[in-house]
């Protein structure tokens, strides 16, 4: 029986595809916007057009649809538009799904052959005057930033010859320099990683190829002042899986999880110090000072993704999978020890680690999560069992310390942006936001809050007159980079 939308096991309730871009002008406003926030916050997130043909694919495989939620003057306008990918407008074609399981094109059905499978759902971002919706299996697509319309593929002017491009590329907060870089860069399945710096004007400025110690699911890295941190660890394919018809990520338990550690300027190798099992999906930032380098992330014991099976067939882990704060510790002295691991905030669960960009690439002192913590109450009648996230959290790195904003007890709140108050503004003051979907009606909301008073809640409640796609990443882009 062919899957649709009404019997696809993974597409009910909140995961229904909603299939529809939207514009809302003057979205209605519960509290109060504050007038000092202004700017627009860019999100994308994934959409199944047509459901995906097989009942255990990834979501990771939707289609991408960008929105923007823009605000100036305490209100707010809303657009939400897909990234016409060669996927979407193929499939679009069609009148049906043509592409198999999450990055396997040896699933896909014959008239896709040839045809880029990515989905640009990942992040979007502003670099250089240009929106870029990310996906890590290809490159950026750029899209306009006033009407949401997809303009198309962008290499940089040509200087980026890599056909992938992370999702996380890092802004030095500084010097506005992009460290960045494609894995999977010399082909589907293989161990190379080519890590790129771009100058804030969008040329290409060097290149360096290294291979990973094995095929990985390289994310997310981090920037130090002297270093780039390339994690590694047991989320891995191969072409042997991928012509045996399997989705392209599974779980490998058994293998040693790495930290790459890379020289920032210069030609020097790469260090992998490793590690005992992980899963470091998500990186706040790191700092380093004589050699001795300081990384802060969003880490699992084991497989976060249950829909990225164990290669040994275990069954997924729940508590393993849960998400905590950790610090880790490199002695680039004494590489061979490995790393120093220190959870920091044991109480607080969350994937979707920020911070002030502003300090992206130097010593900083706070961090940014939508988190779920045993004090923060949701309604399990509405939610399920699970406590859902619905804070959002600063935590101060210096202190140990913890403000959080409790968003409502049927909110499913997605990850936390950060809005500095002022272009020069002390680090983490300012305002949070976070895209929500409250259970109850399924409708969706922006929640905002100020850093100087979390404990007060939400300030102000943007609402939308239906439920908006899910997100993945997003970020806050002040009217001081994009006029709104
Ligand atoms: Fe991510």
């Amino acid at each position: 029986m062919a899957l649709t939308y009404a019997n696809h096991p993974a597409l009910q309730g909140p995961m229904e595809p909603a299939r529809f871009a939207s514009q809302v002008h003057d979205c209605e406003v519960v509290g109060e916007i504050p007038a000092g926030l202004k700017g627009t916050f860019f999100r994308v997130g994934a959409e199944w057009l047509y459901p995906p043909k097989f009942p255990d694919d990834s979501p990771f495989a939707a289609d991408g649809i960008a929105s923007a939620f823009r605000i100036a003057d305490g209100s707010c306008d809303f657009a939400a538009r897909f990234v016409e990918t060669p996927r979407y407008l193929a499939n679009k074609a069609a009148r049906r799904q043509l592409f198999g399981y999450y990055r396997n094109p040896f699933t896909d059905e014959p008239e896709a052959t040839g045809i880029s499978g990515t989905v640009s759902n990942t992040n979007i971002i502003v670099f250089a005057g240009r929106l870029l919706a990310l996906k890590e299996d290809a490159l950026p697509y750029e899209v306009d930033p006033a009407t949401l319309a997809t303009i198309g593929p962008h290499d940089f002017g040509g200087g980026y010859s890599a056909p992938t491009f992370t999702a996380h590329p890092k802004v030095d907060g500084q010097t506005g320099e992009m460290i960045t870089y494609g894995y999977e860069a010399e082909g589907l399945a293989s161990n190379a990683i080519w890590v790129y710096t771009i100058a804030p004007d969008g040329r290409v400025t060097s290149e360096r190829r290294i291979a990973a110690p094995y095929l990985s699911m390289v994310h997310d890295i981090a920037i130090s002042q002297n270093f780039i941190l390339i994690p590694v660890y047991g989320m891995v394919s191969g072409m042997e899986r991928l012509r045996a018809g399997k989705v392209h990520w599974g779980w490998d338990g058994t293998v040693p999880s790495y930290i790459g550690v890379m020289p920032r300027r210069g030609n020097g190798d790469v260090v992998w110090v490793a590690g005992p099992e992980m899963a470091m999906v998500h990186t706040f930032s790191a700092s380093d000072d004589g050699g001795v380098i300081a990384l802060i992330a969003a880490v699992s014991d084991s497989n976060p993704f249950p829909f990225f099976p164990d290669v040994h067939g275990k069954p997924f882990d729940p508590a393993k999978a849960r998400t905590t704060i950790r610090k880790y510790v490199i002695d680039l002295a004494r590489p061979a020890d490995g790393w120093r691991e220190e959870v920091l905030f044991p109480e607080w669960a969350g994937a979707l680690s920020r911070i002030d960009e502003r300090y992206c690439g130097h010593p900083f002192r706070y961090g940014f999560l939508s988190a779920a913590h045993p004090a923060m109450p949701y309604d399990a009648a509405v939610m399920g069992p699970r406590p859902p996230s619905n804070a959002l959290a600063r935590f101060d790195f210096a202190t140990g310390t913890v403000e959080a904003m409790h968003c409502g007890e049927t909110l499913a709140v997605s990850e936390i942006a950060f809005a500095p108050r002022s272009p020069d503004a002390p680090e983490g003051d300012g305002w949070v936001m976070a895209f929500a979907t409250d259970y109850t009606d399924m409708k969706s909301q922006l929640v905002i809050g100020d850093t100087a008073n979390l404990a007060a809640g939400p300030l102000a409640r943007v609402k939308l007159p239906f439920r908006a796609p899910g997100q993945i990443h997003g970020n806050w882009v002040p009217d001081w980079v994009l006029p709104v």
